[in-house]
């Protein structure tokens, strides 16, 4: 699938965005390894802090299908700026995706950028150091 098919899904799925508090409506696809596409919208509520982002109700999705490996996402929304997932969506990502996870940040116009996941979220690996602190006790 090339960039502009899997931003073009994200822009589908945000017509399904619930978010009448902010009026930000953002859409996401998410590829998952196998090539399945998953996708996820702003769903926001009236207790503001229970809003899940778009990102994250893709990779819900997902996982709750049997994905666990994904390497891009198109996030989009009707904005002057690219869109680009916030620092809680970007470390779910991180726990079910490489380095070198594409992530593709589009805007209104369809202009995007694109970046690797590693470089939106550096040196976070908390499984790893998960797996350490296991071992020093042992
Ligand atoms: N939002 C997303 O769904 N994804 C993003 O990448 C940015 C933020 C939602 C959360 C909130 O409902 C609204 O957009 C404004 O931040």
């Amino acid at each position: 699938m090339t960039d502009r098919e899997l931003i073009n899904l994200a822009f589908s799925a945000l017509e399904n965005a619930y978010a009448p508090y902010s009026g930000f409506r953002v859409g996401a696809a998410l590829e998952c390894a196998d090539g399945s596409v998953f996708l996820g919208c702003t769903v926001e509520n009236a207790s503001f802090g229970d809003t899940v982002c778009a990102e994250r109700c893709a990779v819900v999705k997902a996982v709750s299908e049997g994905r666990r490996e994904f390497r891009r996402i198109a996030v989009a929304a009707a904005s002057g700026e690219y869109c680009l997932p916030c620092g809680s969506c970007l470390q779910v990502l991180r726990e079910f995706s490489p380095d070198d996870m594409v992530i593709l940040g589009v805007r209104g116009d369809g202009r995007y950028v694109s970046y690797k996941l590693s470089a939106l979220l550096p040196r976070t690996s908390i499984k790893s150091a998960m797996d350490e602190l296991t071992q020093d006790s042992e």
